[in-house]
């Protein structure tokens, strides 16, 4: 990517990253993304729920693969910055040698990622700058610290929405799916349409935010054609196999998600 990232970190537009970020709670946020994700609260009061809801689907799916399934290693794309919960800190606690790769392309989640993203020493965790737009490169990169011909669990949780051409996006999730190995498993999660999602888009777009698209579930569900999609399919992400430590299931969360298995 062209510039050091800190050449590339622009203050005084918000940033994906760090808005999320800001609504579940951390501090690696700037005046512009405050500011804008407090308008977007004011039009979609539950938006933070949709952040941390996500969080809480990142727990039960790699707890799922790394656990159950036995999956010791994943790609995580359009990571964010590292929170409380993250892939690495849920796999390597069940597995101390699983080995994960994270990729963003948002400068700040570069600055921060060695400092946040601590592996055991059994594992790995590896930080990529790249762009899931462009596949290809991703690959090569992951593939210094992930074996393609072992299984591997692929995490593209609230980027998709950031890829809005459909074709693009579809090509680009598919080349990656392409790459895994018979026993790997998807994960994908994004933003729903509803009125207060859409009146959200249109405050993000406004100040100057990267251009998103809301994806209604059946087209989110297109991008797990080819593969077996594990019950209860493509949800709201609370209902999502929840646990005892699963918030907000009586509510009406707008961000979608499910997990499938590559035959
Ligand atoms: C909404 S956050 C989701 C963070 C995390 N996956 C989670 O679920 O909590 C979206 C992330 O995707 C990143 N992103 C957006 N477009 C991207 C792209 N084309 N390639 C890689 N990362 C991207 C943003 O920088 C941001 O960190």
């Amino acid at each position: 990517m062209a510039g050091t990232p800190r050449q590339r970190l622009d203050t005084s537009i918000p940033h994906p990253a760090r808005v999320w970020d800001y609504w579940l709670g951390g501090n690696e946020n700037f005046a512009s993304d405050r500011e804008v994700a407090t308008l977007i609260t004011e039009v979609m009061p539950d938006m933070p729920i949709n952040a941390r809801s996500e969080r809480q689907f990142i727990g039960r799916c790699v707890g799922l693969l790394a656990g159950e399934t036995g999956v010791d290693q994943f790609l995580d794309v359009g990571a964010g910055i590292s929170n409380a919960g993250n892939t690495h800190l849920v796999a390597q606690k069940i597995n101390p040698a699983a080995r994960i790769v994270y990729v963003d392309n948002d400068p700040i989640v570069l600055i921060h990622a060695r400092a946040l993203m601590e592996s055991t020493p059994d594992g790995a965790v590896d930080y990529l700058d790249a762009d899931l737009r462009h596949p290809d490169p991703l690959l090569q990169a992951a593939s210094e610290t992930i074996d393609f011909s072992r299984p591997v669990g692929l995490m593209l949780l609230g980027v998709i929405e950031f890829v809005t051409d459909d074709t693009l996006a579809l090509d680009a999730v598919h080349t990656l799916i392409d790459a895994l190995s018979p026993g790997s498993y998807v994960a994908i999660a994004s933003s729903m349409p509803s009125p207060g999602m859409r009146a959200a888009v249109d405050v993000w777009h406004a100040r100057g935010g990267a251009p998103l698209v809301l994806r209604t579930p059946e087209n989110l569900t297109r991008f797990f054609d080819g593969l077996d999609l594990l019950e209860p399919g493509v949800v709201s992400l609370p209902q999502w196999r929840p646990d005892t430590l699963t918030d907000y299931r009586d509510r009406e969360v707008y961000q979608y998600g499910g997990v499938a298995r590559k035959h």
